[in-house]
This record gives C-alpha cells, sequence and structure tokens, in this order.
C-alpha cells in the first residue's frame, strides 16, 4: 500500500522527474523552461517555504506528488527570482522557446495577475500508477496539510478535457466557480471549502 510524507528538498529530483513525465507543456508552462529549471522549483520552494509537497510512495519508490501553496501569488517569486542569483539562473538556465511560450501565455490568457490565494498547484501520478487510488490518497494529503497550516479554502485551475483529473477534484469537495481560456485550452477555475459538509451521495436507482 503506497503511503505518503511531506518531502524534503532532498526529493526534488524525484518530484521534477515525475513532472516532467506527468505534466506535458500544455498543461504546466514549468515543463517546456527544462528539467533544471523544474528541480530547481521544488527544491527552492521547499527550502524555502513557499510550499508545502507531499508525495506517494511505495517500497522507495515515489508514485505521485501534490504542491500546495498558501499563497500562489508569492510561490514563484520565492521560488525561482528572490534575489539576483536566482534571476540569473532563471534566465541562463531556461530554455529560451519555453521561456517565451510562458511569457506568452500568460499575457493573452489575462492570467498574468495572479490572486493572492492558497491553491493546490500540481498533482501528478506515474502512469503506471493510475487508477488504484494513490490520485485520492494525495488529496487527503493535500487537505490534511493545508488543514495544518489553518487554511479552510483553497483554488485550483484544471484543463477542462481532463476527466479524471476534473473527477478525482469533484470526489473531493471541489465545486466549479467559472470556466476560462488559455492558449486555446478551457480551463475551469475550481474552489473547495475544506469546513462544508460533505456532498450528499445522489439517490441510487
Ligand atoms: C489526475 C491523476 C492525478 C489521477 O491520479 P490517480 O492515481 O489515477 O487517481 P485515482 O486512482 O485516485 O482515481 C481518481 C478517479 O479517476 C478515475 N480514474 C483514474 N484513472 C483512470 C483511468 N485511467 N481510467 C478510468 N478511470 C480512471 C478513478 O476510477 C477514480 O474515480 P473513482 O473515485 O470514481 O473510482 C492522474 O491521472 C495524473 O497524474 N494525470 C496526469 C497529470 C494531471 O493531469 N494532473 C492534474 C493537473 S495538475
Amino acid at each position: 500500500m503506497p503511503t505518503t510524507r511531506t518531502a524534503t528538498p532532498a526529493d526534488a529530483n524525484a518530484i521534477a522527474r515525475l513532472h516532467m513525465e506527468t505534466l506535458p507543456g500544455d498543461v504546466s508552462d514549468f515543463t517546456p523552461l527544462g528539467a533544471g529549471i523544474v528541480r530547481r522549483f521544488y527544491a527552492q520552494a521547499i527550502a524555502r517555504g513557499a510550499a508545502t509537497v507531499c508525495v506517494a510512495e511505495e517500497n522507495g519508490q515515489v508514485l505521485g506528488f501534490v504542491m500546495i501553496t498558501p499563497d500562489i501569488a508569492e510561490l514563484f517569486p520565492r521560488a525561482l527570482l528572490s534575489g539576483m542569483g536566482d534571476i540569473v539562473a532563471f534566465v541562463f538556465g531556461a530554455n529560451p522557446m519555453g521561456l517565451a511560450k510562458a511569457v506568452i501565455n500568460k499575457f493573452t490568457s489575462g492570467t498574468a495577475t495572479v490572486s493572492r490565494v492558497p491553491e493546490l498547484v500540481y498533482l501528478g501520478v506515474s502512469a503506471a500508477a493510475r487508477g488504484k487510488g494513490v490520485g485520492a490518497l494525495l488529496m487527503r494529503a493535500a487537505h490534511d496539510a493545508f488543514k495544518a497550516q489553518g487554511i479552510a479554502t483553497y483554488e485550483l485551475n484544471e484543463h477542462a478535457d481532463n476527466p479524471h483529473a476534473v473527477k478525482l477534484y469533484l470526489s473531493h469537495g471541489l465545486t466549479i466557480q467559472r470556466r476560462y481560456e488559455k492558449a486555446g485550452h478551457g480551463l475551469y477555475n475550481m474552489r473547495c471549502d475544506l469546513n462544508a459538509p460533505p456532498a450528499e451521495a445522489p439517490p441510487k436507482g
């Protein structure tokens, strides 16, 4: 049975590998920036307390991860752009095409301004481990981590054409707030109130 634990910066390699494997460039603006930037992002976000990452593992192998942050507007600047050394490492470490694409996506989609809200940022389960409850295990770990930080509501943004992820989120108390377009894809902005009573199951038959 897989178990979950809070990740440390030493887990950044395994998490970055899973990020690159599970979150293609149309899902994450980070992926096209390259594996080096993605690894640095996780290592520094965890080390600097800008985010919490929980990993699911079995027999010492990381099968999945979830990243949450108390403030999505602060996450990327704190993890990657905190001082001149960071900025130089980011500009020279990022794949230039990926960087250009991320910037264009942000400005053409109207998502360049980010609200200061707690967010579930990324969730990924290795393809071989899907459909066995690892995603659900990670959602419970994410909820426990939010509650431990005194956070009662959070948001996330998910591609409308990602039925497994949308189903997982709807079954864990998230509701769709609005739909918007980004880089030619429809996205849902979803919200969860961790203090809300669980939704009643639909009547059978
Ligand atoms: C979305 C994702 C995290 C779900 O992880 P998972 O470990 O497969 O999730 P679970 O096994 O807990 O399943 C969640 C639900 O989706 C269903 N599901 C998951 N994979 C499925 C598959 N391949 N076929 C059919 N149903 C599937 C499950 O049956 C379950 O529904 P249920 O609770 O009614 O049984 C995983 O598919 C993934 O990593 N996808 C790629 C990355 C991604 O899109 N992340 C979200 C954006 S950040």
